[in-house]
């Protein structure tokens, strides 16, 4: 493995309980992460915005190892885990709480199944008593309690986001990766789901982080935004400097705008309406 020597950090600097160096990600000529370094606080709530496609998913799944970085390292808790066996990572993912982009639950398995999953899948056999006190204190934290033996499909989209959140943290992680956590809700919804990543936080000192379009969402519930374009963090810090950011790039995204490479695809399209058909025109022929 090679590394880009002259941007590392520091030792000194392996304080986060996750730590990325320098990482390096491509695929087939596409690098998507060049040499990203990240520092994560433990107990804060650090959000990941950025234009779709940019690498938000792939930067976050570094943060488990679900990818392997080509170049640099990840530690997590001052310890390098990147070049960890599928073995010995299994066991550092237990501490971890996952909910990813379309992570559906189980159709086949009731909301109480769903829940327990990651237990049995690590831990094997549980008591049942003990079983059912978790699966009750989970929904409780999602503020679905009774909804045990509900099959998936019976639910809301939002209710379905909460129970894959009651899983995430069914196995007490201290940290939980979110990605695109309210995609698909209404604002009301998607409110819930802010106010339960604030809570597991607050009460269970949880370190977040959070992947989201959604900007009204980063600034309620970020202890950090970090905005990635072309494989780097181009702006990084509090909800307050990336609102007053200089950079127009994140002007342009944390506002919703269009920028000018996208507007010239539009007007080249411009000459549409003149390939327009109506159902007569293939009567006619
Ligand atoms: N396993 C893979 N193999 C090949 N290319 C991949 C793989 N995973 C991701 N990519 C590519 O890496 C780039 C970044 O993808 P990623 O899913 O991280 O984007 P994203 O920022 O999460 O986008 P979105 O906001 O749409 O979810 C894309 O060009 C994608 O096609
Ligand atoms: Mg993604």
């Amino acid at each position: 493995m090679t590394h880009n020597n002259g941007e590392h950090l520091k030792e000194t600097d392996i304080g986060g309980v996750i730590v990325l160096k320098n990482i390096r990600k491509q695929f087939g000529e596409k690098v998507v992460l060049d040499g990203i370094s990240l520092n994560i606080e433990k107990g804060k709530t650090t959000v990941v915005i950025g234009p779709s496609g940019c690498g938000k998913t792939v930067l976050i799944k570094h943060l488990i190892v679900l990818l392997r970085p080509d170049e640099g390292e990840v530690y997590f808790d001052g310890q390098r885990i990147d070049h960890l066996s599928e073995d010995k990572l299994r066991g550092i993912r237990t501490r971890y709480g996952f909910l990813f982009q379309g992570g559906a639950l189980f159709d086949s398995m009731d909301v109480s199944e769903n829940i327990l999953f990651p237990i049995r899948h690590h831990m094997g056999k549980i008591d049942p008593g003990k079983a059912h006190r978790i699966v009750q204190n989970k929904l409780a934290m999602v503020g679905l309690e009774g909804y045990q033996g509900y099959p998936p499909v019976s639910l809301s989209g939002g209710q379905k986001k909460r129970v894959a959140l009651a899983r995430a943290i069914a196995l007490n992680p201290r940290v939980v990766l979110y990605d695109e956590p309210t995609t698909g809700l209404d604002p009301i919804r998607s409110d819930v789901i802010n106010e339960l990543i604030l809570k597991l936080q607050r009460e269970l000192n949880v370190t977040s982080i959070v992947v989201t379009h959604d900007m009204t969402s980063a600034y309620k519930i970020a202890d950090r935004i970090i905005m990635l374009h072309n494989g780097h963090i181009i702006a990084d810090g509090s909800t307050d400097h990336i609102r007053s950011h200089p950079n127009q790039i994140v002007q342009q995204f944390i506002h919703g705008q269009a920028d000018e490479a996208d507007l010239a695809v539009l007007r080249m399209n411009s000459g549409s309406r003149d390939i327009q058909y109506t159902p007569e025109d293939f009567h006619r022929d």
